[in-house]
């Protein structure tokens, strides 16, 4: 196989399993071409996975989105007509591929933290306990985390994240619940949603837990290990999570759901009265497209990187009063460390009885007029209950 083809084999396997966090492409063929580089990114659009590509000319970007099957087409031919150099960048790895004049390739793979970060978490592993069992895991075996009774190199930080999660989830649900009737929204290849019943089924709870995922290609997949696994009350179901007819809940899960898809997810939680609701934003693109700052906050988001981040604080703000306004107490917490994703967020939502904060509407309107936000997609959804 060349090294252009194993390239785009790994940029496919990265978009399947949702980790790509960038790919660029550089270096160009012809000195004297316009186009200087390429970024591209996946993204949901209309509720289907698509790939953004911003080419980057000399006086301007141009922005074009593409079918992940159309996006992979054009990087190979870009890579093939255009560019020498492409270096993607995912949260579990990177490849840098580089091709030389006579065509040759050559590509290097790098464990996406840094190797001192590895060796200080391998040698923390062994000293924390964790609380997923390896011990005849199958289901971490059958999602490629642990092969030999061992966690593999490069799923380490998957392993944290999940273990991470459960504690989280074990703190919240635990001597309240017996019986939790559980929905995971957009819960892409499952590793969350497995580890979540089996944690929860080691304390003796009972979970009932379906996986809400838009893929049919990834729900059957998850659905066979599921039964593989004898998990006889994990499902998981093919529907996009603002249309799915959720019946009685006890507690709504949604990890990094794109943009809205997050909200969607809140809004069904309230909708179905959930009570507890804890979802991990992804990207924040609604607010960011309508920020409208004035006066000294020009000078933050003049800076492309800033802007991205305040959109990412008001957007989970708002999403936190609005919860808020629904009758929930909310906390915002760090999920796992930034050095593993920079999507690290983690706001958990617990339904309670006392009486609503009245002034809570307020507060949304002027924290929307600071940011001269004129409208926030949860706030409609809310407001069509
Ligand atoms: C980044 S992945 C996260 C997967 C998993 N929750 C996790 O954190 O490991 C997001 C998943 O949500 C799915 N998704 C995005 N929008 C959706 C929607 N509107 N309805 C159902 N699934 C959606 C995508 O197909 C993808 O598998």
């Amino acid at each position: 196989m060349d090294k252009i083809t194993e390239f785009i084999d790994d940029l496919s396997a990265q978009l399947d399993v949702e980790t790509l966090s960038k790919l660029s492409l550089s270096m160009k063929r012809d000195k004297k071409a316009e186009l200087k580089s390429v970024f591209v990114k996946s993204i949901i659009l209309r509720d289907q996975q698509m790939l953004s590509f911003v080419y980057r000319y000399p006086t301007n970007d141009l922005t074009k989105n593409f079918s992940i099957a159309e996006g992979l087409e054009n990087v190979e031919k870009l890579l093939k007509d255009q560019f020498y150099k492409a270096d993607l960048m995912s949260t579990e790895r990177d490849v840098f591929l580089t091709i030389d004049k006579s065509g040759k390739g050559k590509i290097k793979r790098k464990d996406s933290n840094k190797t001192e970060q590895k060796t200080n978490s391998a040698k923390h592993d062994k000293t924390k306990k964790r609380l997923i069992d390896l011990k005849n895991n199958y289901y971490l075996q059958a999602l490629d985390i642990v092969a030999d009774g061992k966690v593999k190199r490069n799923r380490e930080d998957k392993f944290r994240q999940i273990n991470k999660f459960v504690e989280i989830m074990g703190h919240v649900l635990s001597n309240k619940y017996t019986e939790p009737v559980i929905a995971d929204m957009g819960c892409g290849k499952g590793y969350l949603t497995f580890a979540l019943y089996d944690y929860l089924s080691s304390l003796s709870m009972n979970p009932k837990v379906v996986g809400v995922e838009l893929r049919p290609k990834l729900v059957d997949f998850c659905n066979e290990i599921a039964n593989k696994a004898n998990f006889d009350n994990l499902k998981f179901e093919s529907g996009y999570i603002g249309q799915w007819e959720i019946e009685k809940l006890d507690v709504l899960i949604a990890l990094h759901a794109c943009d809205t898809a997050t909200d969607d997810a809140i809004y069904q939680g309230i909708k179905s009265e959930a009570k507890v609701i804890v979802c991990a934003p992804c990207c924040h693109q609604q607010v960011r497209k309508s920020l409208q700052t004035t006066g000294a906050l020009k000078d933050i988001t003049r800076h492309g990187i800033l802007m991205e981040r305040e959109a990412e604080i008001v957007t989970d703000s708002l999403r936190a009063l609005y919860l808020e306004a629904s009758g929930y107490k909310t906390k915002i917490m760090e999920f796992i460390s930034t050095e593993h994703t920079p999507k690290n967020l983690l706001i958990i939502a617990e339904k309670h009885d006392r009486k609503l904060d009245s002034g809570v509407w307020d507060r949304i309107e002027s924290l929307k007029a600071v940011w001269g936000l004129k409208e926030h997609y949860l706030e409609k959804l809310i407001k069509s209950l």
